[in-house]
This record gives C-alpha cells, sequence and structure tokens, in this order.
C-alpha cells in the first residue's frame, strides 16, 4: 500500500489523535515526509485535523468509531479486531450494560453464523451485535430477530433502494444471494428475556462473491463503496424505536410482506431431520409451516432454509 493509503489506513483504525511521530516510526519515512502527505490528503479533500498533537480524520462515515456517534458514543463499543462481537456483547450484558449497547468491529477471527457455521468477517463488511432488553416472555424472543431483519431491510429499501428480500428465519436476500445474516442468543430470567443479542453481518464494502458465489455485497448493487457509519446509524434509529413499542404482531405483518420464501418449495435441514415442502405460512412465534409431500403440516422453529428444493 502506497504511503498515503496507509496513513489514512491508521487514521482510519485510530481512537484517537495520531502523532507525526507515530506515523513516521510506522511508515519508516520522515516526520517532514508525513506532514507533505498529510497536507495533499488535506488538498484533496480528506476532512483530516491537524493539532499540535497530531492528525485525526473527521467524520468520515465509513468510520465505526464512537467517536462518530453523536448522542449514541457511550453506547458503541468500538474494536479494531476480535473473536467474535457475540461474545463480547454478551460480556457486556451479563455485566449489566444499557440496552442498544452495540459492538463493532472490524475483524472478527472466530465470527459465527447460525447452526454452528463460521462467519467469514472480510475487511470492509459491517461486523455488530446489539444487546436489546425486551419485556417479553421467552417464547417470543425470536421476534427480536425477526424484528431486526425487518428493519434493516427496510434501510437498505428506502436509502439505498436495495432490492432487499427475507429469507425464513433471517437472512436478507438479493435476487437469491445473500447480503446479510443474522444470529440472536437469548438469555432467559425465569420465564422472561432477560436480554437478546442480536448480531448482524452484513456485507457492504467486503467482497464476498470471490469465495460464495451465492453471496453478495451493497457496494456491487450499488457500484461503489457504502459508508458504514450511516447503514448502522439508519438501523439503530429504527431499532431502537420498534423495541421501545414492541409489538409481535406489527413485526409479523412486516416480516410477512418483505419475505421471500412463503410459496416456495423448500427443504430445511435442523439438527435432527431433514423437511421438505411447501412453505406455507410462519406462526406466531416465528416458526415456519411446512406443509410436507403427504399432506401433513409440519412448524420448524430452527433450521436451515433452502429455496426450490425437491427430494
Ligand atoms: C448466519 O447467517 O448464519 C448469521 C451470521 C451472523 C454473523 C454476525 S457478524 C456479527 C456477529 N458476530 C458473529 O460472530 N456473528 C454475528
Amino acid at each position: 500500500m502506497d504511503s498515503k493509503t496507509h496513513i489514512l489506513d491508521i487514521l482510519k483504525h485510530a481512537d484517537q489523535v495520531v502523532s507525526g511521530e507515530t506515523l513516521s516510526a510506522e511508515l519508516g519515512i520522515s516526520r517532514v515526509a508525513i506532514w507533505k502527505h498529510i497536507r495533499n490528503l488535506i488538498q484533496a479533500g480528506v476532512p483530516i485535523v491537524s493539532s499540535p498533537k497530531g492528525y485525526r480524520l473527521e467524520n468520515d462515515p465509513d468510520s465505526l468509531h464512537s467517536s462518530g456517534f453523536g448522542a449514541r458514543q457511550a453506547l458503541i463499543h468500538y474494536l479494531h479486531e476480535t473473536t467474535s462481537t457475540m461474545d463480547d456483547a454478551a460480556e457486556l450484558a451479563r455485566r449489566g450494560c444499557p440496552a442498544f449497547s452495540v459492538v463493532v468491529a472490524e475483524r472478527q477471527t472466530r465470527g459465527r453464523g447460525r447452526m454452528q457455521r463460521v462467519w467469514l468477517s472480510q475487511d470492509g463488511g459491517l461486523y455488530f451485535t446489539v444487546v436489546v432488553r425486551p419485556e417479553i416472555p421467552v417464547v417470543q424472543a425470536g421476534m427480536a430477530n425477526l424484528a431486526a431483519a425487518v428493519d434493516l431491510a427496510d434501510v437498505l429499501r428506502t436509502d439505498y433502494r436495495i432490492d432487499a428480500g427475507l429469507k425464513w428465519p433471517n437472512d436478507i436476500l438479493v435476487d437469491n444471494r445473500k447480503l446479510c445474516g443474522i444470529l440472536s442468543q437469548m438469555q432467559a430470567e425465569g420465564e422472561q428475556v432477560g436480554y437478546v443479542t442480536v448480531g448482524i453481518g452484513l456485507n457492504v464494502n467486503n467482497s464476498p462473491e470471490t469465495g460464495e458465489s451465492n453471496a453478495v455485497s451493497m457496494q456491487s448493487l450499488v457500484g461503489g463503496p457504502v459508508p458504514r457509519r450511516k447503514i448502522l446509524e439508519a438501523f439503530l434509529d429504527r431499532f431502537e424505536k420498534r423495541m421501545a413499542a414492541f409489538d409481535p404482531q406489527v413485526v409479523m405483518a412486516q416480516w410477512k410482506a418483505l419475505n421471500v420464501t412463503l410459496g416456495q418449495t423448500v427443504m430445511v435441514l435442523t439438527i435432527k431431520e431433514k423437511i421438505e415442502g411447501i412453505a406455507e405460512d410462519v406462526d406466531a412465534l416465528g416458526g415456519l409451516m411446512v406443509r410436507q409431500t403427504d399432506g401433513t403440516l409440519k412448524t420448524v422453529m430452527v433450521g436451515d432454509c433452502f429455496h426450490n428444493r425437491k427430494g
């Protein structure tokens, strides 16, 4: 990477002012050379603020540092690298963090998906977990998951004109290619939900297509890089409002309006079995109701769903 890109990369990932001395040591060039690169970057319109203490990138809409989140700043826990934001968020939740605390990371070394799958977390994607504390019975906990999918799909559709659809239980697809996965984990207190950690992996400025032919990113859909902080803020605006006035029936109606699973021939794999048939409906708790070939109706609460699959 050239020196300017290297400097920008360091400033992007720093949570505070970076001194000229630090940059000079990192790049192995003189402080005067650093200053010349910074001056060229500023002249090119990059919002770098220079002070006696050093340099800081201001208001980069792609930056996920807490400092860019305004009134939400105290709730945002930014990590350059972590194992999985699910673990960090669960730890915060156990220690009593406020609802809507968010752990967001540039990279995950052990990102995980549903059904014990690995979630590859290439640079440029948006990987975060939100802690919610809905006052709902345990049986309705899955609805928080569906609510997150509805709200994120709304951001994609309204703000980015992306034709996002929801595959049961909560993948976001565009033209049958996966743009986003959502994983949520719940901790119960008796019959009530204690907290839910909702983890979202959204392909934004990464290129998942290279590894998985049925995956897609926002940058390839809109034809250029998309600033990640704007997406996260737009999602949190909707999701906070939604959870403050949580209504499972509204969530379900909105989920159904956006779904691309119902009416399809599906194969659903659960830990124990394989269910095949037509996806007929989703019940009030989010279970998928599959009309099997022998005419019986089977409801699946947890599983992996594949569309247009027979036999
Ligand atoms: C899936 O489609 O199987 C769900 C993928 C969820 C991935 C996100 S990325 C942020 C959070 N941290 C994780 O380790 N997983 C979730």
